[in-house]
């Protein structure tokens, strides 16, 4: 198809509003999918994205729809649902000229939507309202329409009515593509730029990338250069996704398409970096490249110390696919040898760990999770400090400065002094609060990052019942009155319990994660000391009794079966269970700190 026939959008969603299911329809109506291979969600294919039910790595597809007679190629590109991930949202709104904009019409405008239309607008998109859900009987489209055009400014008076599920609406969506959402630019000519928007690993080929061509054009056979990363290789396949991969032998600006190209790791066809030609280069890349900065971290210790190796190989090969994913080895008198690992957020963290486990049959004690730290020392270096145990001494350090969040909370009136407790409870700083409808309150907080990490999402859903819904962006570092609290277990140092605290909360913390430690630890054949300390002064005490009897006491003489049971039981119980020193510590004391009052 000519240029002025190509449409490229993406779905602007939040989590469970129907992105994905409207993706699916769009394909069935237009044929591109046939209804017997219609996987449930044709777009999210990867398991553990299905079974949390959201969207964690973007794909595309390009559809093909009659409009007026006439043969238009439609390209959705979609987008990753969870604000670990916006950067790669963003990249992936920057190669469209259009979205559409999904609300659930009995739920209105969330956190999300908000975010991810204002990165829309700042792209330049044309924006289509959907009301979705509209066979819902608590469905509300023109009030949440009216929600739209005064949170948003957005005018709604073309928006679209419809119910993915029950197929209401759907070719008034692929006609307003047509109709509202500009064709490409036509600047073939132009040396080539083709933005990247997602890529991943295949074993056999090397990275498939997928990428929008902005200027120019890309053959197969072409030498192609990667401006970002500076390295250069041959396009030995170029093809469309349709969803699956066919390959064509040319694709011009405008088009949507992989390329495969023996690019070894992700790392080196990053998303957001710029393809153009080895030997006619464009003069600037395209904007809006970033390097990833993981925010956060933790370690991941082997329980059983031989599956060292097997837990380096599974991390080099999981970031052959995520260019985000950092490690490197640690050690730690108390754990042993195991890897502190950096992650863009909680989220992507808790992957990870899910695919080491369940991919590579890992088993393994997770610390919990750490910002970064900016160490001012007293002889005016700067470090960067990801584990807590390893903050330099306070007579080292002149001062210590951690990552700040702006976050927004949007929630119905009645949760609002719920939501401020929580946010003040975690050193919140009020900035702004504003209606956004009648019963719909916008309250802006800047907080510390570390603050959020943890359970404040948790706490969030659960003060108000699920009806809140937040988004945070980082601003920046700050210094904060930082000091470190070190944990003692039967008079043994336990660096991974190790935490970074306000001073006007040591105490409190220490006290509580003493107890909590308590609670957590099972009892051992002696008297188990736990103390918090500042430096080399305890700050709170806890101590767990002795216990005598062996369990297999209790059926001495009793039948060899129910003494088998008993042993599994104890071996399963064991399973997560990090022998430190004399004693053993089971996985939820290394996370004890997140959940604490
Ligand atoms: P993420 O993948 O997490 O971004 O969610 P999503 O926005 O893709 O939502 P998804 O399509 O998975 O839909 C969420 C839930 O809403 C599912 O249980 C759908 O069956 C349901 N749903 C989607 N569209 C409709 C609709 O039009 N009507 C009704 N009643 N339910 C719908």
């Amino acid at each position: 198809v000519p240029i002025s026939n190509i449409r490229n959008f993406s779905i602007i969603a939040h989590i469970d509003h129907g992105k994905s299911t409207l993706a699916d329809k769009l394909l069935q109506v237009t044929g591109t999918v046939q209804n017997r291979d219609m996987k449930e969600q044709f777009l999210d294919n990867m398991d553990l994205e299905r079974e949390r039910g959201i969207t964690i790595k973007l794909q595309a597809a390009r559809m093909r729809y009659v409009y007026e007679d006439t043969p238009y190629c439609l390209n959705l590109i979609d987008t990753p649902g969870h604000v670990d991930f916006s950067y790669e949202v963003s990249r992936s709104l920057a190669a469209c000229e259009g979205a559409l904009l999904v609300v659930d019409a009995s739920q209105g405008v969330e956190a999300q939507t908000l975010a991810n239309v204002y990165l829309a607008l700042e792209n330049n998109l044309e924006i289509i309202p959907v009301l979705n859900k509209i066979d819902l009987p608590g469905a509300e489209p023109e009030k949440v329409l009216r929600e739209i055009e005064e949170v948003i400014g957005l005018d709604c008076s073309k928006a679209i009515f419809c119910s993915a599920k029950e197929g209401i609406g759907i070719t008034e969506i692929l006609d307003a593509i047509v109709q509202r959402i500009p064709a490409p630019l036509d600047t073939a000519k132009n040396p080539l730029r083709a933005l990247i928007f997602d890529s991943y690993y295949d074993p056999y080929r090397g990275v498939i990338v997928y990428f929008r061509v902005i200027d120019g054009k890309v053959k197969k056979g072409d030498r192609i250069f990667f401006m970002a990363s500076g390295k250069d290789y041959f396009a030995d396949e170029v093809g469309v996704l349709s969803p699956n991969q066919i390959q064509v032998d040319e694709l011009y600006a405008g088009e949507v398409g992989y390329i495969a190209a023996s690019v070894r790791s992700v790392a080196d066809a990053r998303v957001g970096d710029t393809i153009t030609h080895y030997s006619r280069k464009a003069e600037s890349s395209l904007p809006g490249y970033e390097e990833a900065t993981p925010m956060v971290f933790c370690g991941l210790f082997p329980v059983d110390a031989d599956q060292f190796p097997d837990l380096r190989d599974a991390l080099e090969k999981l970031q052959l696919n995520d260019a985000a994913l950092k490690f490197e080895p640690e050690t730690s008198s108390a754990m042993g040898f195991g890897f502190r690992c950096g992650f863009l957020g909680l989220l992507h963290m808790e992957i990870v760990q899910e695919r080491l486990e369940r991919e590579y049959n890992l088993n393994l004690i997770t610390t919990a999770p750490s910002v970064v730290y900016r160490v001012n020392s007293v002889n005016g270096d700067t470090t960067l400090c990801s584990n807590p145990s390893r903050l330099p001494d306070p007579g080292q350090r002149k001062s210590v400065e951690e990552p700040y969040v702006k976050i927004e909370l949007l929630t119905p009136k009645d949760y609002i002094g719920a939501l401020m407790e929580l946010a003040q409870e975690r050193r919140g700083e009020f900035k702004e609060m504003k209606y956004i409808a009648e019963n719909r309150a916008s309250i802006l907080y800047e907080l510390p990052l570390a603050e959020m990490v943890g359970d404040f999402f948790d706490q969030l859903k659960s003060r108000t019942k699920g009806y809140a819904s937040m988004e945070y962006s980082v601003i920046g570092y700050r210094e904060s009155d930082l000091i470190k609290l070190d944990i003692l277990i039967n008079a043994e140092m336990v660096e991974p319990l190790s935490t970074i605290v306000h001073r006007d909360k040591a105490y409190s913390v220490g006290r509580a994660l003493t107890q909590k430690l308590k609670e957590l630890i099972p009892r051992q054949m002696f008297k188990v000391p736990i103390q918090a300390c500042i430096g080399s002064k305890v700050i709170a005490s806890e101590a767990l009794s002795a216990i005598r009897k062996d369990v297999l006491a209790k059926c001495y003489g009793g039948d060899i079966s129910r003494k088998k049971k008993l042993l599994k039981k104890q071996a399963a119980g064991k399973k997560r269970m990090k022998a430190i020193g004399r004693v053993d510590v089971p996985q939820e004391a290394f996370m004890a700190v997140l959940k604490l009052e």
